[in-house]
């Protein structure tokens, strides 16, 4: 849709408005330390910081590893079905509030599995929050199960039995964790066993990790979307193959900051992506650590970058077309956003 242009001190407010779909965070990373504590208390579990405050203080991190270490902290906590819910609850009433009408949430077993709890727990904690939050906000959220690529083939073969019991709940398969030394090839084998089993599949590939790995995400793991993918800018073959072929960069903007992707938002390259004709989309990633949920994403890009009016119709487009939504809720899902920007004033 060819949009009107927006005064720049009214974007923020149709950034808000706009109806989006959100399509790369982790459901462990919407811990609030608020909510780290409150689950601590009723598990009767003490944590290493004192206080709310000094555990948000920590959230300083160097690169991706630093992250990870504190992550896994704040997972400790959860414990019971009913932590899982009301964790993924909180999330959703968040994403309701940014205007998020479609999520797809990545999760992971293996963490929780290495803390001695059934994936079943895990899944169905996560899944029943997903069911009513559809009643109680409209909003439709699946859940994506990443393997944790710093573990071996044999233990993500291992995650991936424990849950085919409940196969039913999980739409998608992806690939989390440490990215530099744990490429996509080392899952091939998994994700051709997941493929065969209707599995919807993605993979984060060139966060920090080179060019080749995007390659060989597409080509070996065969995923139909990428998980940041910034780094795709080295390569100009890469470029073109991922804007010929369409392939969505589900793209985190304030994330790449916190871990040190980029210097500052002003060099981000979410701009020349768009302008190179690449399906990049905005999301979260891990909001409670990285600064703010999706639509703090939106309005601190736009407002670094100059992005406009057109762009953010583009980039709701983008997550809504990449989704794995049913093209008739995917037709539903853009006549709502066409009809924000036709109304919008
Ligand atoms: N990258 C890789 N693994 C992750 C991330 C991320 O940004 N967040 C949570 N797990
Ligand atoms: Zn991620």
């Amino acid at each position: 849709m060819k949009v009107k242009p927006v005064a720049p001190d009214r974007l923020p407010e149709l950034l808000r408005a706009m109806p989006k779909a959100e399509l790369h965070m982790h459901i462990e990373g919407s811990l609030e330390p608020e909510l780290i504590f409150q689950l601590a208390g009723r598990n009767g579990m003490t944590l290493d910081y004192p206080d709310v405050e000094s555990l948000r203080r920590a959230y300083v991190f160097n690169n991706l590893q630093d992250f990870l270490d504190i992550y896994h902290t704040g997972t400790t906590v959860l414990r019971t079905e009913q932590d899982f819910y009301d964790m993924t609850h909180a999330y959703l009433a968040r994403a309701h509030a940014d205007n998020v009408l479609h999520a797809e949430i990545f999760f992971d077993t293996q963490t929780h599995t290495g803390h001695g709890l059934d994936a079943s727990v895990v899944v169905n904690g996560l899944h029943r929050a997903c069911v009513d939050a559809q009643a109680a906000f409209g909003i439709n959220a699946s859940l994506i199960m990443c393997f944790l690529r710093h573990l071996s083939e044999r233990e993500a073969f291992e995650a991936l039995e424990q849950v085919l019991p409940l196969r039913e709940k999980i739409v998608g398969i992806g690939l989390a964790s440490s990215e530099v030394g744990h490429p996509p090839e080392k899952f091939a084998r998994v994700f051709a066993r997941c493929r065969e089993l209707g599995f919807r599949l993605v993979a984060h590939a060139g966060e920090e990790g080179p060019p080749a790995y995007i390659w060989s995400a597409l080509d070996v793991l065969k995923v139909e979307r990428i998980d940041h993918g910034v780094q795709a800018i080295h390569d100009p073959a890469l470029m073109r193959r991922l804007a010929d072929a369409r392939i969505a960069l589900t793209v985190c903007p304030l994330s790449n900051i916190k871990l040190c992707v980029f210097d500052d938002l002003s060099q981000h390259n979410l701009g020349r992506m768009l302008d190179a004709g690449i399906a990049a989309t905005i999301n979260s990633d891990d909001p409670a650590y990285f600064g703010g949920y999706i639509n703090e994403n939106f309005t601190q890009t736009f407002a670094a970058l100059g992005l406009s009016a057109q762009q953010a119709w583009q980039l709701s487009a983008n997550s809504f077309n990449a989704s794995f939504a049913d093209d008739s809720v995917k037709r539903r899902y853009l006549e709502r956003l066409n009809g924000c920007f036709e109304t919008f004033r």
